[in-house]
């Protein structure tokens, strides 16, 4: 008779006083087919000594009858050395007594009773070491799901991390590209624009006939509330809707159409498809291609160079092509009558050259462009300056070359930023020969010197106050102009009454560098006396 357990080594120690009773119930389960390993002790004292030095006894098989100390005093103990183990008790039948107590003291799971069967016996003890064994299993298991359960946990925990950690890198290329793509289409409107200057320098009659022409046709496709990227392309078509003229005979390009022969009329309207043909080089630009294309297009279908008509013309060809004819009926004249008399023959043109529709659209910009710091020219004083005494507001008199004879600003030209700084990197490269002529009026000079806001003082009060002659130099702010001041070329720069703050005395130390009035400023003191 034999009982399966798996193959695994087990600690049983048998205690008894008698020595023969562990023998044979050792012989007994030796005999089973298992790796078993049997410890004995004799006594109780014997048994905990065993236990100390073996932890891992799987079972304990006691006497309860033995001399000192008892089976349920001994397992008692053992319960605190191995709590593990299974515990038995072997036991007579009178000591029913001593029997209870070994399971409610000692925590004894069975009792066998001498004379034992062996077979009760064998089945007894391989079942206490099934117990443990699954006791052991349980007790594995469980660590290895904490354990596993720590590591997800851990896991969970990194993996939160890194794709934390992969969002924000995945983020922040993603802002490099944006901001990468954001430089390359700014590199590419700076070189259409630089482009477009190009075209502007080719031809006294272009100067700032592109720049005009594109403002004027942005702002139609803003009014026809098109989508950005189609106002972009229609930017870009403007600014290089002539870049086809490049290449033409200077004295042809500055004659008026309506002054060309029909061979040069046919020679000059080549120009939409020479532009597109260079345009379409780049791919970026194709679209606006097809838009300088056709900006010759006639709305009544007689234009070049396909003969489209009407809404058979793409809109943003009848867009620049209403905005060029207005620039360039304007290129020779300025003010209210000539820009109502260019309107009144736009009017006139509607159907047979320019598109209908856009008038109406087209008018009020018109007057805002070509009407906005228009100066008289009977209050322009021109005085020739150095380029780093050009400041901005300041209307260009005459046209200004460089020493190789290109146009850098042309005649009616008014000074901006980026103009000044065109023409100081011209005097760096290819300096003209002599300064800017250049011209100023009183009316632009609002934001600087002129003060209207004068304010005057009682009579009892301007008796107290002091007049001092200063230089530029030691002007302060809060100092009262007691005495109207002219520039050299007779210009009224402070009016009497103007109270000076710092700006005022910026702009006032430029014009004694450019412009110098004959003696120093007249300033009285507010010191009041009563
Ligand atoms: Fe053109
Ligand atoms: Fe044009």
């Amino acid at each position: 008779m034999t009982f399966q357990l798996d193959p695994i080594s087990y600690k049983v120690l048998l205690v008894d006083d008698e020595e023969n009773i562990i023998r044979s119930i050792a012989r007994l389960l030796m005999e089973q087919d298992l790796d078993m390993e049997i410890l004995s002790a004799n006594s109780g004292l014997e048994g905990l000594e065993t236990l100390k030095a073996h932890p891992d006894v799987a079972l304990i098989l006691s006497d309860q009858r033995m001399p000192g100390m008892n089976g349920a005093q001994f397992l008692e103990q053992a319960r605190e050395l191995v709590p593990d183990a299974v515990r038995m008790v072997l036991t007579g039948y009178a000591d029913m007594a001593a029997t209870m107590d070994a399971i409610n003291k000692g925590g004894t799971s069975r009792y066998l009773t001498k004379p034992w069967d062996d077979e009760v016996l064998c089945r007894t003890v391989l079942e206490g070491l099934e117990q443990y064994r699954l006791l052991q299993e349980n007790r594995t298991l469980t660590a290895l799901v904490e354990k596993q359960n720590l590591e997800l946990t851990e896991w969970n925990g990194s993996l939160k991390g890194r794709v934390l950690e992969q969002t924000s890198t995945i983020r922040r290329q993603n802002e490099e590209l944006r901001t990468r793509n954001q430089q390359i289409n700014k590199a590419f409107r700076n070189i259409i624009v630089a482009f477009s200057r190009l075209i502007e320098q080719h031809s006294t009659r272009l100067q700032k006939h592109t720049a005009n022409v594109t403002e004027l046709s942005v702002r139609l496709a803003n009014e026809l509330k098109l989508a950005p990227e189609q106002i972009e392309t229609i930017r870009t078509a403007a600014l290089l809707h002539d870049v086809g003229t490049i290449g033409m005979a200077p004295e042809l390009l500055a004659k008026p159409m309506t002054a060309m022969t029909s061979g040069e009329l046919q020679l000059f309207l080549q120009h939409g498809v020479r532009g597109q043909i260079a345009m379409d080089e780049v791919e970026e630009l194709r679209e606006a291609g097809v838009l300088v294309r056709h900006h010759h297009e006639l709305y009544g279908g007689e234009g070049a160079p396909d003969r489209l008509a009407g809404e058979g013309i793409p809109l943003g060809s009848r867009i620049i092509a209403f905005a060029d004819f207005i620039d360039l009926e304007l290129s020779e004249q300025r003010g209210e009558a000539a820009v109502a008399a260019v309107l009144e023959r736009a009017k006139k043109e509607l159907g047979q050259k320019l598109d209908p529709a856009l008038f109406p659209l087209i008018e009020p910009h018109v007057r805002a462009l070509y009407l906005s710091g228009a100066a008289p020219p009977s209050a322009l004083v021109e005085k020739e300056l150095r380029p780093k005494q050009l400041m901005e507001g300041m209307l260009v008199t005459r046209n200004l070359h460089s020493s190789s004879g290109l146009l850098i600003l042309a005649k009616g030209t008014l000074l901006d930023s980026y103009r000044i700084s065109t023409v100081l990197r011209h005097y760096q490269i290819d300096p003209p020969a002599g300064g800017i002529f250049v011209s100023w009026s009183p009316s632009g000079t609002e934001s600087g010197l002129h003060n209207k806001a004068v304010s005057r003082r009682p009579a009892e009060q301007e008796d107290k106050e002091t007049e001092a002659e200063l230089q530029p130099g030691h002007l302060i702010e809060g100092m009262r102009i007691s005495r109207n001041l002219y520039s050299g070329t007779g210009l009224l720069l402070l009016t009497e009454g103007t109270v000076l703050d710092d700006g005022k005395i910026v702009s006032l130390a430029r014009y004694y560098q450019i412009d110098p009035p004959a003696g120093g400023i007249f300033v009285s003191h507010t010191r009041k006396t009563r």
